[in-house]
C-alpha cells in the first residue's frame, strides 16, 4: 500500500490573540484526525460555543469535544498541573474523559507554581512599563526552558522528581527573596503558595495516568499513514517574541515557523495556513495598538463584541481593523487561507473605517514599524458605508449583504488573500463558506 504523505494544516492568529482561533479548530476538527497545540500555555482562553453551551479551554486542544479525534499537546506548549487539572475536571463534568482523546509530549515543559509568583514579582517590578501578562507564569517557565533548567513532562517519573521540582523552587524563592518580593502574602487563585503547591502536585499525579510519549515521532508516523493533522496555534502573530511589539509580546513563536518546533515536524511537513483575523483589532494588556478607539465607537465594538478576556476577564482594547498590520503577519506566516470573525459587531455602524496605510513624515512605510517607530507613525484610512442590518441569521455568503462582501473583497484584494471562512456570530453553526 502506497499511502501519500499527509500535510499539517495550521490555524493560527494574525492580530493579538483573541480572534477566535477556538471556535475554528473546533468547526473544521470534523475534517482531521489530530488536533495539535504547539506553543503557549494557559494564558490561552480559547471560547467555542455549540447547543447553547459555552466553553472555554486554555491548555487542551479544541478538537476536545468531538470524539475519535486525537488532540495533542506538543513538546512546545507550558502545562500547568494544577490548571489543566482544572480543565479535566470541567470536561468530565461535562461527558467528556480527556484520557481517552489525549496525548501529550514528554518534552512539554512545567509551569511551577513559583513561574507565577515571578511572573507577578516581574511585572509589579516593571511599574508603568509593566507587560500586561496574564500572570500564568508563561515568562518564567519558557525562561527556564532556554536556560535548560526547567522541568518537563518526562521529568514526572523519574523517582527524584520531588527533589527536582524543590531544587527549582528553591531557586525561584532565591530571585524572589532578592526582589524582595513577598510570597507570605502572595495569592494564587485565591491559595497561598503550599495551598497551590498541594494542588499543583495532586495534578501532577493526575496527569501520570495520562499518556505522555515523544510525539514527534507519533507525529510523523501520523503524517507517513496519511492522517490529517491540524496545529492549533495560541496568541497572535502581533505577540510573536521576535516578530511581535517586542517587548509588549508572549515568551513563544506564535507564528507558522512555531508549529515545526513545537511539535517537531519538518517545515516542508506545512499544507494550509489558515490566518484568522476579527473584523476590528483587540488587544488585551500593555504595547502599542496604532488603530485604537478610545472613544464611543471604541467603546460599542468592546459592547457589542463583548470583549473581555476569556482568561483574565480584562476589557479588551478596541480598534479599527489594521491592513498594514495583516500584511506583515499574511507575510510571515505563510497564509494561505483567511478566516474573518466578528463581522456582526459592525451590524450597527454607519460606517466602518479601515487603515490602509502607515505613513511617516507623509511616506508610507514599506516595513512593519519598530515598537518605536508605531508610536510616531500616521494612519491612513478608508471608510466604507456599513450595512446596518442583522446579519446572523445568514445561512449561506450568498445572503450577506452587497456592503459587507464589499468590506470582505476590500481585504481580499489588499492582503492578496482569500477569505475562505465568514464567521457571523459565536456559534459553531454561525458561519458561512464564500467559495473562492
Ligand atoms: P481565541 O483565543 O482566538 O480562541 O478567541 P477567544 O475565545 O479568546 O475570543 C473570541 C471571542 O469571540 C469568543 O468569545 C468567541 O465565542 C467569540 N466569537 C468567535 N467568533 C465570533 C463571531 O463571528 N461573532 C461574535 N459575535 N463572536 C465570535
Ligand atoms: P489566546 O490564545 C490575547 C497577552 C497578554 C500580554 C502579553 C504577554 O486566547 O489568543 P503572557 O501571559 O503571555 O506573558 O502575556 O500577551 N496574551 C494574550 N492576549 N490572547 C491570548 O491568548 C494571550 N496570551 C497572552 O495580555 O499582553
Ligand atoms: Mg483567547
Amino acid at each position: 500500500m502506497n499511502t501519500e504523505r499527509s500535510k499539517v494544516d495550521v490555524i493560527l492568529g494574525i492580530q493579538w490573540g483573541d480572534e477566535g482561533k477556538g471556535k475554528f479548530v473546533d468547526v473544521l476538527s470534523p475534517q482531521y484526525d489530530i488536533i495539535a497545540r504547539f506553543q503557549g500555555g494557559p494564558n490561552a482562553g480559547h471560547t467555542l460555543e455549540f447547543n447553547g453551551s459555552k466553553h472555554v479551554l486554555h491548555t487542551i486542544p479544541s478538537g476536545i469535544f468531538h470524539e475519535n479525534k486525537v488532540n495533542l499537546i506538543g513538546n512546545g506548549v507550558l502545562i500547568d498541573a494544577y490548571i489543566i487539572c482544572k480543565e479535566i475536571e470541567l470536561l468530565r463534568a461535562k461527558g467528556v474523559e480527556p484520557r481517552n482523546r489525549m496525548k501529550i509530549s514528554d518534552k512539554a515543559n512545567l509551569i511551577l507554581p513559583t513561574h507565577r509568583i515571578l511572573d507577578a514579582a516581574q511585572e509589579s517590578s516593571k511599574g508603568a512599563k509593566k507587560i500586561g501578562s496574564t500572570v500564568k507564569g508563561i515568562g518564567p517557565a519558557y525562561t527556564d526552558k532556554v536556560g535548560r533548567c526547567g522541568l518537563r513532562m518526562k521529568d514526572i517519573f523519574c523517582s527524584n522528581f520531588k527533589q527536582k521540582y524543590e531544587d527549582l523552587k528553591n531557586q525561584h524563592l532565591g530571585i524572589l527573596k532578592f526582589l524582595k518580593f513577598d510570597v507570605d502574602n502572595y495569592r494564587i487563585e485565591d491559595m497561598s503558595l503550599l495551598e497551590y503547591e498541594k494542588a499543583w502536585l495532586e495534578g501532577i499525579e493526575e496527569l501520570k495516568s495520562f499518556e505522555v510519549i515523544a510525539t514527534e515521532y507519533y507525529l510523523n508516523e501520523a503524517m507517513k499513514q496519511g492522517k490529517k493533522i491540524l496545529a492549533e496555534g495560541a496568541q497572535g502573530s502581533l505577540l510573536d517574541i521576535d516578530f511581535g511589539s517586542y517587548p509588549f509580546v508572549t515568551s513563544s513563536n506564535t507564528t507558522a515557523a512555531g508549529v515545526c518546533t513545537g511539535l517537531g515536524i519538518s517545515p516542508s511537513s506545512l499544507g494550509r495556513v489558515f490566518g484568522v483575523f476579527k473584523a476590528y483589532c483587540t488587544r488585551v494588556g500593555s504595547g502599542p495598538f496604532p488603530t485604537e478607539l478610545e472613544d464611543a465607537d471604541g467603546e460599542k465594538l468592546r459592547k457589542d463584541g463583548y470583549e473581555y478576556g476569556s482568561t483574565t476577564g480584562r476589557p479588551r482594547r478596541c480598534g479599527w481593523l489594521d491592513l498594514p498590520a495583516l500584511y506583515y503577519t499574511i507575510m510571515l506566516n505563510g497564509v494561505t487561507d483567511l478566516i474573518i470573525t466578528k463581522s456582526d459587531v459592525l451590524d450597527k455602524f454607519d460606517q466602518i473605517k479601515i487603515c490602509s496605510e502607515y505613513k511617516i513624515n507623509g511616506k508610507r512605510m514599506p516595513y512593519f514599524p519598530s515598537t518605536d517607530e508605531l508610536e510616531h507613525i500616521e494612519l491612513e484610512y478608508h471608510v466604507m458605508d456599513g450595512w446596518k442590518r442583522d446579519i446572523t441569521k445568514a445561512k449561506t455568503y450568498e445572503e450577506l449583504p452587497e456592503k459587507l462582501k464589499q468590506y470582505l473583497n476590500f481585504i481580499q484584494q489588499k492582503t492578496q488573500t482569500p477569505i475562505s471562512i465568514v464567521s457571523l456570530g459565536p456559534d459553531r453553526s454561525e458561519t458561512v463558506f464564500p467559495k473562492c
